[in-house]
């Protein structure tokens, strides 16, 4: 019997978004979404059977996790356990190496991490869309880290979640996209994606508005994601990451996840293209701004916008792999 897993995930960036549940106990969401998974912005989650204790023991980036994140997470392993009929207390320890909380989809990178290390601690044998369905108990955004490359949540239609799961579209090698991630705030961020995406579907005048429009975004995407069209997939993402921050700035809590430094980098990318290279912008729930480009414009940009005032740091990434278990003891 194995005592101990560590599994390691990418995060990912979406660029047609998830934002609103039409499920929130089953994470289902309202719409489908397309994301392509970071390289390099990676979470390492170990998970161990605990001897002794009375409860799950969570490490989080060498610190014992906050009541509310050992919480969530305890409540998602219990849905594993439940899976494989087991009742073990675990110790897990998971290393984020980027910016937590902040906007970057740390909670993807975690959650598809878990989701393989405790899955396979406990004896479950998933198939890739199966761990999917499982990472998205944990966080709607985890599903997509599962597969590598770009990848589509499907939203689906059956009551109990089982076809809402995230799909290969194609692997990294398809098209060698530059991603730079301009951190303008390494701090957590204000108003999490659960809270905000929840206000939104409640209260937003618009958000009926972005129901009816998503579907044409997210074609439009895959569409150019499968030509390799970075033009058509720029804008479509860029208009719905535009789409998705509106509609929660319309909402009941007044939404405003960006900073001034954000609004200067979404200048700075027109500014780029003005100068003839091909920079697209997209931004999650938290001021970080994410930019893709072809591959051999990457320095380029990233020198850009690591120029631009307010800007902390910029990380390089690049499409990226799926979730692999790599240790098993
Ligand atoms: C803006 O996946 O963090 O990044 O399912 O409640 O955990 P939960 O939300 P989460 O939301 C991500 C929202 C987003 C857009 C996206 O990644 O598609």
């Amino acid at each position: 019997m194995l005592t101990t897993v560590v599994a390691r995930a990418n995060s990912n960036v979406a660029l047609a978004k998830y934002w609103g549940k039409r499920d929130e106990g089953l994470n289902l969401p309202h719409t489908g979404s397309l994301s392509v998974v970071m390289a390099g912005l990676t979470t390492i989650a170990g998970v161990s059977v605990r001897r002794g204790g009375d409860a799950d023991r969570i490490v989080m980036n060498g610190e014992p996790a906050s009541a509310r994140e050992g919480g969530r997470i305890s409540a998602f392993l219990d849905l594993v356990r439940e899976r494989a009929g087991r009742r073990d207390l675990l110790e897990v320890d998971v290393r984020t190496n980027f910016p937590v909380a902040a906007g970057i989809a740390s909670s993807a990178s975690t959650f598809a991490a878990l989701t393989l290390a405790a899955a396979a601690l406990l004896g479950l044998t998933l198939s890739e869309a199966e761990l999917s369905a499982l990472a998205r108990r944990g966080s709607g955004s985890a599903a997509r880290s599962v597969p590598g490359g770009y990848v589509e949540w499907l939203r689906g239609h059956a009551c109990d979640g089982s076809d809402s799961v995230a799909v290969q579209v194609a692997p990294a090698s398809h098209w060698p996209l530059g991603i730079v991630v301009a951190v303008t705030d390494e701090g957590p961020k204000r108003v999490g994606s659960r809270e905000g995406m929840a206000s939104t579907v409640r209260e937003s005048p618009f958000f009926a508005a972005w129901l009816a429009t998503h579907d044409a975004d997210l074609a439009a995407i895959r569409r150019g994601v499968l030509a390799r069209d970075i033009a058509s997939v720029g804008a479509a993402a860029e208009r719905n990451c535009l789409k998705m921050h509106a509609v929660s700035m319309a909402g009941p809590e007044g939404l405003i996840y960006w900073n001034p430094a954000t609004l200067a980098v979404i200048d700075r990318v027109h500014g780029l293209r003005g100068e003839g290279l091909q920079a697209y912008f997209t931004i999650d729930a938290g001021p970080q701004v994410k930019v893709i480009c072809p591959r051999p414009e990457r320095d380029a940009v990233a020198d850009a916008l690591e120029r631009v005032a307010g800007v902390r740091r910029v990380l390089l990434s690049e499409p990226g792999s799926g979730a692999t278990v790599v240790e098993r003891a």
